[in-house]
């Protein structure tokens, strides 16, 4: 189950994830013998109680498996607090509805920027599939704004009226499971998960990849469209879910912004010839790596998001396409120099540690190009202030 390049899991850690191994081998089982990628990443990622998001592993942070934007400087949420700002100033009513919250860092930091404008969002609404993360973001906020623990509420589901504001997803899609691909000659093949015949040796891993031809339709006539332009053998990725979860947003924004923040490319980007192995992820303790069969509960999964995907199907649900950008640009605008100059250079460490974060935020090396920003409206006819450098074009 380990490779040998990466650090060593803990021992209670190692029980867990065979806990989770068995749940997914019965699943494999009960299928016949293999299961689609996409249905080993929902239950690698998010089974009840098991899952690397479900349970109670330390992921987000310096002592976890990755670090987030708003976990590197507290200047992030600062500028998409301005970005709400903005929107909360034209609907004055509205609310902010989170999806994944994380460690509730940005949550608290937004909601103690909007108070310092007095532009509070009536309701500050956070949609967390995690039992352990919903406990730690309220630690999170009871520790940092106990006075504005009030307007938070934590949603199993969407809310079931219309709302009108703000919805925030912050490296959210990246952690939606994907189907996994390759062109073959004969037609195209779907990475399905099996188990490995390692009852002699325990400490092998339990899965193996098998190659089928797909099953699933949607797949095959979405693959289908791109195979012209690319190699026999090409592998990658395709969220298929994407548009369900649009369409579950526009039918609640009833006015207001849909925020995306994650890394991604456009479809020519992400489809492209070069890019020919996907773009799926794993992270380990801070050790990146590409074998999501590995380490099951341990290490999180992800792939890259595809924008142009995005944007055609908010097309579709009525939703309009208001801005794209890179994390860069969108900080920019959204007065981060404006920031860094009210730093008190007297307070020299701090100075310096908050300037460097900036950097990490915003360096094409770092996470200023690879990282995109998108805004999906609805009933919102305002030139939104995170997007003077649009890049809709390259869509
Ligand atoms: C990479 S973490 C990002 C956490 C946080 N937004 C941050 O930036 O630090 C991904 C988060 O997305 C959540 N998530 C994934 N799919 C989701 C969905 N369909 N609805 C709500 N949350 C989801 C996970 O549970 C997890 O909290």
């Amino acid at each position: 189950m380990h490779n040998s390049s990466l650090p060593l899991p803990h021992p209670d850690a190692v029980a867990h994830s065979h806990r989770l191994v068995a749940t997914i081998k019965q699943t494999i089982q009960e299928a016949g013998g293999v299961i689609p990628f996409v249905e080993f990443m929902a239950q690698a990622l998010y089974a009840p109680g098991l899952g690397y998001y479900s349970a109670g592993v330390h992921k987000l942070g310096a002592s976890g498996d990755f670090i987030t934007a708003p976990e590197i400087s507290p200047l992030f949420s600062q500028c998409i607090a301005k970005q709400c700002q903005q929107v909360l100033t034209t609907f004055p009513d509205g609310v902010i509805l989170e999806f994944g919250a994380g460690s509730g860092i940005m949550a608290a930091e937004i909601l103690k920027t909007l108070a310092s404008f007095n532009c509070l969002p009536t309701q500050y609404l956070i949609l967390e599939v995690s039992a352990d993360l919903r406990q730690r973001q309220r630690a999170t906020l009871q520790a940092k704004i106990p006075e504005l623990l009030n307007r938070v509420q934590w949603l199993d589901v969407l809310p079931s009226q219309p709302l009108h504001g703000i919805i925030l997803a912050n490296e959210v899609l990246d952690a939606m499971p994907v189907q996994r691909f390759r062109l073959d000659e004969q037609g195209v093949s779907e990475f399905y998960v099996g188990l490995a015949n390692s009852d002699n040796n325990p400490t092998e891993t339990p899965f193996i990849w098998q190659m089928l031809p797909t099953r699933d339709e949607s797949l095959l006539q979405a693959v289908e469209m791109l195979r012209l332009s690319l190699p026999v053998g090409y592998v990658s990725e395709m969220n298929l879910a994407l548009s369900a979860w649009i369409q579950s947003l526009a039918d609640i924004l009833a006015g207001g912004l849909v925020l995306l923040i994650d890394y991604g490319f456009p479809s020519r980007e992400y489809y492209h010839p070069q890019r020919d192995q996907g773009t799926l992820m794993c992270h380990y303790q801070h050790h990146a790596h590409d074998d999501p069969l590995i380490l099951a509960g341990l290490q999180d999964i992800t792939a890259h998001v595809n924008f142009t995907a995005i944007a055609e199907t908010a097309l579709t649900a009525n939703l309009q396409v208001s801005g794209y950008t890179n994390q860069a640009n969108f900080l920019l605008a959204c007065g981060l120099p404006e920031l860094l100059s009210a730093l008190d250079f007297n307070e020299t460490k701090t100075y310096l540690q908050q300037t460097q974060q900036a950097k990490t935020l915003v360096l094409p090396s770092e996470m200023g190009e690879l990282f995109k920003v998108m805004a999906l409206t609805s009933h919102l006819d305002i030139p939104l202030l995170g997007f003077v450098r649009d890049e809709r074009g390259r869509l």
